[in-house]
């Protein structure tokens, strides 16, 4: 009896296995998992996530070990040489933190580092080389998540990576290919840049090569051995600033012993009953986001088909009336008052409602006199966690360009980001070239750049329903705002809400792009009737969000890689 019943037991889960394997399939709800769930941009990296849960660590463990990776499998925006933000949530308390660990201007930065002697903006210098780099934050950040809320050792999470970067790790196509091509984008990259990543007979990567980084490897060890300690006082601070003051750049050991990371309270809101938790500032992400949906909310999307031009006309406002506050509003709330209650509440966006035309256009330049914005670099990237005991975590994190500033710190292996380009670059000055020059965001000793990151979790009956982000500059709040309203309004199952056509307007340049696919002719005209100036390209791909959205009825883990990166979900 007893036999014959284990064996029912055992037919019924197999065909519940693959019930929920077949509705994947059919579905697009992505990878299912149930005990754990980890996406990324890298299959190396997902895998050490999943390794880390199975072994007994949490999500927090296993977030920071695949940062750690991605510093070197994904060396384009992974980084330890950068800096990012978390999204923590807790299942038992229901409570949810806000780590920041933004990278900083280093003590001798000024507000017009990056003008010439006629007060000329010379971008070359806020992107290419020393000038351009801010004082990393992530391995503070790291070692913060860890100290706080992390189960396993420090060495644990950071060994994995230690192993890839010293044995090297197998190149993909895209990521061979990157190496090859990167004297396109770094001219002035440094010697010792252009060393790392290039083979030493100066033949073309291929798929398949091993790719070795003994420097990094030794750095990753210190830093394992050490602590942040290693980073920031020891061993590898001297030689970062060593190269600054060969090479003319600004950050000092002591400046790299300032600097802290911190844990923030997230800004939060509420969104067809569903609670949003994301980044608050020095990011400018949640709160715009929340901004949106709040605007969105009082409009009901779900009536209409999602790539009708009334709908995208609506989420074009409301992406324009949010990116114009977070010009004139936002930057490191640490500096100045940043207005977040204000513009995440609901009367802001009732009021913002009423301005808004259901058939027309508002020109964005109508909007306000000044400020033109500058176009951000896009090269960051996200990745989602989710243990089985539910402790959620998003991570967003940067070196800002692809590849950063194109400067490795001599002997550490470690590429360092080209974050101060977030700043606003030319005081009180603002143009229809893109630049903006508002106070908030201006450089100071010591002071965050405004990011657009926007890790976010939404919350369904006090339980984690979506972990999302995204990377791409400040197209990163608009992608992130596409997920949501695609799963929330439009009932698409996770990876159909991922792989959808994406839109995106930043209130200026006036334009609102859509993703190849989602652009027919008739709904081009239809927008231009409208107002809108469309700009067709098909090379416009929008972001990479890794998510995972969590079944309410099931319990079930559904983790959606971005199809756009060919990122990888792996769940347990
Ligand atoms: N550098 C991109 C961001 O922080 O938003």
């Amino acid at each position: 009896m007893r036999k014959s019943w284990g064996f029912f037991r055992f037919f019924i889960i197999l065909i519940l296995l693959a019930n929920q394997f077949f509705c994947t399939a059919q579905e697009n709800k992505g990878v299912v998992g149930k005990n754990g769930m980890v996406v990324s941009v890298d299959e190396y990296a997902s895998q050490i996530g999943i390794d880390i849960l199975k072994k007994g660590g949490n999500a927090v463990d296993a977030a920071v070990a695949v940062g750690f990776a991605l510093a070197v499998t994904f060396p384009a925006a992974g980084n330890i040489g950068g800096g990012g933000f978390m999204i923590i949530r807790f299942p038992d308390t229901e409570e949810a933190v806000a780590l920041d660990f933004r990278e900083m201007a280093p003590g001798q930065a000024t507000p017009d580092m990056y003008l010439d002697e006629k007060r000329d903006y010379v971008e070359e210098r806020s992107l290419f080389g020393h000038l351009a780099v801010g004082v990393p934050g992530t391995v503070k950040g790291f070692e913060l998540a860890m100290e706080k809320y992390g189960n396993l050792k420090w060495v644990d999470v950071i060994e994995p990576a230690i192993e890839l970067a010293g044995k090297g790790f197998k190149l993909n196509e895209r990521r061979a290919d990157s190496f090859n091509r990167l004297n396109e984008r770094f001219e002035q990259g440094t010697k010792e840049f252009f060393r790392v990543f290039s083979k030493p007979d100066g033949s073309e990567f291929k798929e398949g090569d091993i790719f070795i980084q003994k420097d990094l490897a030794r750095s990753l060890r210190l830093i394992a051995e050490h602590g942040s300690q290693a980073f920031y006082n020891g061993e590898i601070a001297e030689l970062i600033a060593q190269d600054m003051k060969k090479h003319g750049g600004l950050i000092t050991k002591e400046d790299l012993g300032k600097y802290e990371a911190f844990v923030r309270k997230p800004v939060t809101g509420t969104y067809h009953g569903y609670q949003i938790i994301s980044m608050p500032p020095p990011s400018s992400g949640g709160t715009a986001l929340i901004e949106m949906l709040n605007i969105l909310e009082g409009f009901d999307l779900g009536q209409k088909e999602r790539y009708a031009p009334e709908i995208l006309h609506l989420i074009a406002e409301a992406m324009k009336f949010a990116f114009f506050d977070r010009a004139k509003y936002m930057g490191d709330s640490d500096f100045s008052e940043i207005p977040v209650k204000l513009l995440t509440s609901k009367s802001h966006a009732e009021d913002i409602r009423g301005k808004i035309d259901l058939k027309k256009a508002i020109p964005s330049a109508t909007m306000g006199e000044e400020i033109l914005t500058i176009e951000e670099a896009k090269e960051t990237t996200h990745y989602s966690v989710i243990d089985k005991e539910g402790l959620a975590v998003a991570t967003t994190y940067t070196i800002n360009g692809w590849f950063g500033s194109g400067v490795v710190a001599e002997g550490t292996g470690i590429l360092l980001n080209n974050e101060m380009d977030d700043f606003n670059v030319k005081p009180g000055y603002t143009d229809d070239k893109g630049l903006i020059g508002t106070k908030p965001n201006l450089i100071e000793p010591h002071k965050r750049m405004l990011s657009s990151m926007t890790p976010t979790l939404v919350i369904k009956d006090g339980k984690v329903y979506m972990i999302t982000g995204s990377p791409g500059g400040r197209t990163i709040i608009n992608t992130v705002l596409n997920v949501i309203i695609n799963v929330i309004d439009f009932n698409m199952p996770i990876q159909d809400a991922i792989d959808a056509h994406r839109m995106n307007h930043e209130w200026m340049p006036d334009l609102l792009r859509l993703e190849k696919g989602a652009i027919t002719e008739e709904l081009i005209e239809s927008l231009k009737a409208m107002g809108h100036t469309m700009k067709e390209s098909s090379r416009w791909r929008q972001g990479d969000a890794h998510s995972i959205l969590i079944d309410p009825k099931t319990g079930y883990y559904y983790g959606a890689a971005d199809k756009r990166s060919q990122g990888s979900a792996i769940g347990y």
